[in-house]
């Protein structure tokens, strides 16, 4: 963009913002490479909720969906949370609504109720606890509760019910449009074209997809799973994002999308215009009612200290 004639460095004048705003960047890895690249913190979603609640920033600048920005908020009240790309969605948190849930909980009075962190801050102030794909496994097994109600996303949720199936689990009919278009034609034509490689998949995607993979796991787990096991070749199955990830930190290995433009549109909301817009003008600010806050904040919290 071109401001007075001249250039603008984005970069730079970022920089220089986040300095005289006292703020930190965070971005998840679906982010283009250059927002990666000028963030303080680029994790996965766990990683992500748990660095907003530990700094000591006045602001948050999230490079995300609003779920994610909702979130930070939620663990960190006091501070300033803007989201760069106000529109930046997630259509699986969209998927969820507290009457629907309400009717679900007064049905099964008995299950604790598990929320996705895909969630929006009213459906957080539904539920027992939060999780994302990283730790579901461990919240699922922490709870004494026989029955599980599980929320939004229907693929996580089948996938942890088959690692605990000491559990009985009620599913919500939610998914991630982006990962649910995986099918198992996907992996055959991946698996021809490169046969020699291992399959690293999001556990968002179909269990018939999940079944088949080598790896199963949340973004900052496929990094890891790619970066230390001593294949060379590796095809991955989520959004191309961590493709900057994990070129960076294995220069000698290949990897190949399981589909052709493996794309979260909202994720790609994010520009480095927008972040310097919001840096410079304080905005889109994240506003939550307090009561909200609190309820949400306990679920969440509940899944931070989940070991
Ligand atoms: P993770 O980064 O926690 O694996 O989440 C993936 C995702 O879809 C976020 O919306
Ligand atoms: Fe939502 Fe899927 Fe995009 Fe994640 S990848 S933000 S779950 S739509």
């Amino acid at each position: 963009m071109i401001e007075s004639g001249v250039q603008m460095d984005y970069r730079s004048e970022i920089l220089r913002l986040k300095e005289e705003r006292d703020a930190c960047i965070v971005a998840h890895f679906y982010q283009d490479g250059e927002i990666q690249d000028i963030a303080d913190k680029v994790g996965d979603s766990f990683d992500l909720s748990r660095y907003c609640a530990s700094t000591d920033k006045k602001t948050i600048v999230f490079c995300g969906v609003h779920f994610m920005a909702e979130s930070a908020k939620i663990l960190s009240p006091e501070k300033t949370v803007l989201l760069p790309a106000i529109d930046a969605g997630c259509p699986m948190a969209d998927m969820a609504n507290v009457e629907d849930l309400r009717k679900l909980k007064a049905k099964y009075p008995e299950a604790a109720v598990v929320c996705y962190v895909n969630t929006t801050a009213a459906i957080k102030a539904e539920c027992d606890i939060c999780c994302t794909s990283s730790i579901a496994e461990k919240v699922v097994r922490s709870l004494p509760n026989k029955q599980i109600l599980f929320l939004p996303d229907r693929n996580l949720g089948q996938y942890i019910a088959k690692k605990v199936p000491e559990k009985e689990f009620i599913f919500w009919a939610g998914f991630c449009p982006t990962h649910n278009a995986l099918t198992t034609m996907h992996v055959k034509e991946a698996r021809e074209a490169h046969p020699d490689a291992l399959l690293a998949v999001h556990p968002e995607a179909p269990p018939e997809v999940v079944d088949l993979a080598d790896f199963v796991g949340s973004t900052k787990q496929i990094i890891d799973y790619c970066t230390q096991t001593n294949a060379k070749e590796f095809i991955i199955g989520t959004e191309e994002g961590i493709l900057h990830q994990l070129h960076k930190l294995n220069p000698g290995k290949n990897f190949y999308m399981l589909r052709y433009r493996f794309i979260c549109p909202n994720m790609k909301k994010t520009t480095m215009e927008l972040l310097y817009e919001s840096l410079r003008d304080m905005k889109h600010e994240i506003i939550l009612d307090e009561e909200t806050i609190r309820k949400a904040s306990l679920s969440l919290e509940r899944m931070l200290q989940v070991k």
